[in-house]
């Protein structure tokens, strides 16, 4: 699983820019002549929410694009394509499909792991800053690339939200290819997970007399003999996620857009939806402040509206990591069911959250140590950095 990934990667699109004639330096001179507000001062952080001083991303100013940590080509590829002069809510689409594409990525797209029936279903939504429209699809089936789908939604309904069946029917209409979204690891994860679960006619490798004892499975020769790639075995523990890509983008003239996209929680009812396509919870943007997403337990963030109260804290003067840390206290403060609470009254899931202000500053929290954050600044650099976490431990 790569969605939680902290590993630092670093790349640089300088050549691309100066071929390009891409400004370096912030978002004074913009070609649309239309340079964001001044940052506004630094307040006090609210009650209860800590203040971990100044963090990286305040400071910046000029076109960027954050993601969630699993998306350092994403926020790399957003970049170049909305450099070339793409509406930023175009440019996060296109950066997010690289990790919808990736079969390693087992929280998004192809190769996400799968309802408890065995089905991949997908969420996305889109949000186009200018306008404040929103796309989205949710409970997608067959389709690789939902934010795609969402943006068509978008771009060429009246509507914000297509479900299920629906969606998929949108999706053919507008020519998208249907396809097995299995691989064979997500396959293989699902079997483990329904065989684990016991007291029912599925039997784990305990209960089962096969492979017989010194003998070869057919599924083992049939392996070796096709040359297949690895299949996880019954040995291997059994992954779980609920894991997601969030993506914001802002542009030289200030213009913001939006997109998260996820294969939601592993083995979760058929038809559960999470906050990746719910405007306002797994993300929002709003042109005049800026943009936010979320990844983690969605539950958490559709009940905390937690993008929407990012973007409000921005407006009312907080820095994009102050922002997410009010947001995550107020989940922490509502988390009041006892099978979510640990023995210290805290949340016993994590959650991180991602902001991006109009001028350029951005930044990133978690609940708990462990969420990251890619950022592709206005030189062109790539690079992932830990979240701001709210709790030092869980
Ligand atoms: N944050 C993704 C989900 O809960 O579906």
């Amino acid at each position: 699983m790569r969605n939680s990934s902290s590993t630092p990667s670093v790349s640089s699109r300088r050549s691309f820019l100066a071929a390009s004639g891409v400004a370096l330096t912030g978002l004074a001179g913009s070609a649309a002549g239309q340079p964001p507000a001044a940052p506004p001062p630094r307040p006090a952080a609210p009650s209860g929410v800590p203040d971990k001083g100044p963090q990286i991303g305040d400071d910046h100013r000029g076109p960027c694009v954050i993601a969630s940590g699993n998306g350092p080509n994403a926020t790399a590829r957003a970049f170049e394509v909305m450099s070339a002069g793409v509406d930023p809510s175009e440019a996060v689409v296109a950066g997010v499909k690289l990790v919808e594409d990736d079969p390693n990525d087992t929280s998004v797209g192809y190769g996400g792991l799968p309802n408890e029936e065995g089905v991949v279903e997908l969420d996305a939504s889109v949000m186009h800053g200018p306008t404040h429209k929103a796309g989205a699809v949710a409970g997608l089936r067959n389709i690789k690339n939902p934010a795609a789908v969402a943006l068509r939604v978008l771009q060429r309904t009246d509507h914000v939200l297509l479900v299920g069946d629906g969606a998929l029917r949108f999706a053919r209409a507008q020519g998208f290819k249907e396809e097995n979204l299995l691989t064979p690891e997500s396959h293989a994860a699902w079997l483990r997970w329904r065989e684990s679960m016991g007291a029912d006619d599925w039997l784990n490798p305990e209960e089962r007399d096969w492979p017989r004892p010194g003998r070869k499975s057919l599924e083992e020769f049939l392996a070796e003999e096709q040359r297949q790639s690895r299949v996880p075995g019954d040995g291997e523990p059994i992954p779980f996620t609920w894991g997601t890509i969030h993506c914001s983008a802002v542009n030289a003239s200030g213009d913001v857009g939006s997109c998260t996209t996820t294969s939601g929680l592993s083995w979760k009812i058929p038809g559960r939806v999470g906050d990746s396509p719910i405007v306002g919870a797994g993300m929002y943007c709003e042109n005049a402040v800026g943009a936010a997403g979320s990844t983690g337990r969605g539950e958490s963030l559709i009940v905390n509206c937690g993008a929407f109260s990012i973007v409000q804290f921005m407006a009312s003067g907080m820095s994009p990591t102050q922002a997410c840390l009010a947001a995550l206290k107020r989940i922490a403060d509502n988390t009041l069911e006892k099978r979510l609470r640990n023995e210290r009254g805290r949340p016993n899931f994590n959650a991180s959250v991602y902001a991006l202000r109009k001028d350029g500053a951005y930044g990133g929290a978690c609940l708990y140590p462990g969420g990251s954050f890619a950022v592709t600044t206005s030189d062109g650099v790539t690079k992932v950095h830990p979240c701001v976490p709210l709790f030092d431990a869980m």
